[in-house]
């Protein structure tokens, strides 16, 4: 399997076998990760990190997987004080990036950036998300976060609930799922409901797919709650946003009669989509799962950069 100089612009870039490996391979990152064991395995190499649109979870891991296997950072957290003012493309911006860096990771607006700066650039770029696009760093790690909870990705019910038409993170993360043969259930606002595409193609796998809007006749039979806030950025018109604003509201009188084991995920950052008190429950996941993005991260930007 080489991986070596390839670009991550979206989940379809990897096979399952794939996906396998660099989820054994970030297993092998844990202890790194909680800075138990040091490693200086990137060394000398210089991530790029470019950031669009805000972000806490996917810069602040990749750059602390960076840093803990040895490696430096530079970058920008908010265009604002950069070129980006001054009306630089970003073609050009990557262009020069790629002469300051040995890979790029890049956050923008625009579906279908990622691929572009893979375009204009001969070092690595790695996606943290395109608009509405796909988010393929935190898909991969949603499926680490999966397979350690319940041991396997294989037979799992899972319930994605929130915003699915502007959510990138469930984009990416139902095509992963589609390889995986999983039982997928779609619940959503009629307005935001999963893109025909995405179900057009998960169904294609043999993924059986369900949908509906509400999530109490979903949640019972779940092995897997996937929650995502409502992407109010994306909203052409504020008055369509306030009417499915506040719409799933996740508390603990919900999880009543729900599976011992059901786990809740989320990406992050949550607005009011998962009450703070389900935070204490067994089934929250939410935190691991972020802590997750860190030995995910690094095994990918090894894996990018050949250095074993
Ligand atoms: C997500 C994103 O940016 O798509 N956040 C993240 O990367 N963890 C989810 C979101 O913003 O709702």
């Amino acid at each position: 399997m080489n991986f070596k100089s390839r670009n991550i612009v979206s989940i379809w870039d990897f096979t399952k076998d794939e996906v396998e490996f660099i989820l054994d391979s970030a297993e092998e990152m844990v202890p790194i990760a909680r800075g138990e064991e040091t490693n200086t395995a990137l060394s000398g190499k210089i991530l790029a990190t470019l950031f669009y649109e805000p972000s806490t979870r996917t810069r602040f891991s990749f750059e602390s997987a960076m840093k803990r296997l040895g490696g430096s950072t530079v970058g920008f957290a908010d265009p604002s004080g950069t070129s980006f003012k001054k009306g630089e493309t970003l073609a050009d911006t990557i262009k020069m990036v790629d002469a300051y860096s040995d890979v790029i990771v890049l956050r923008h607006p625009q579906e279908g950036s990622a691929r572009l700066a893979a375009e204009f650039s001969s070092k690595p770029v790695i996606n943290a998300g395109d608009g509405a696009g796909q988010h393929p760093t935190q898909t991969l790690l949603d499926l680490f976060t999966i397979r350690q909870a319940k041991g396997k990705i294989e037979g799992n019910k899972i319930v994605f609930v929130g915003d699915l038409k502007y959510g990138r993170t469930v984009h990416s993360l139902a095509y992963a799922l589609s390889m995986f043969g999983p039982e997928l259930n779609f619940v959503a606002p009629e307005t935001l409901q999963m893109p025909k595409e995405v179900v057009e193609h998960v169904t294609a796998c043999d993924t059986k797919v369900c949908s509906g809007n509400k999530l109490e006749d979903f949640i019972n039979d779940a092995d897997v709650v996937y929650v995502t806030r409502i992407q109010k950025e994306r909203f052409p018109d504020e008055a369509e946003y306030q009417k499915v604003a506040h719409i799933y509201q996740i508390k603990n009188t919900l999880l009543q009669n729900v599976k011992d084991d059901l786990i809740i995920m989320h990406p992050l950052p949550r607005v009011d989509e998962i009450a703070p008190e389900v935070d204490k429950t067994p089934h929250a996941r939410y935190f691991e799962q972020a802590f997750n993005g860190i030995p995910v991260r690094m095994a990918l930007l090894k894996l990018v950069l050949g250095v074993s």
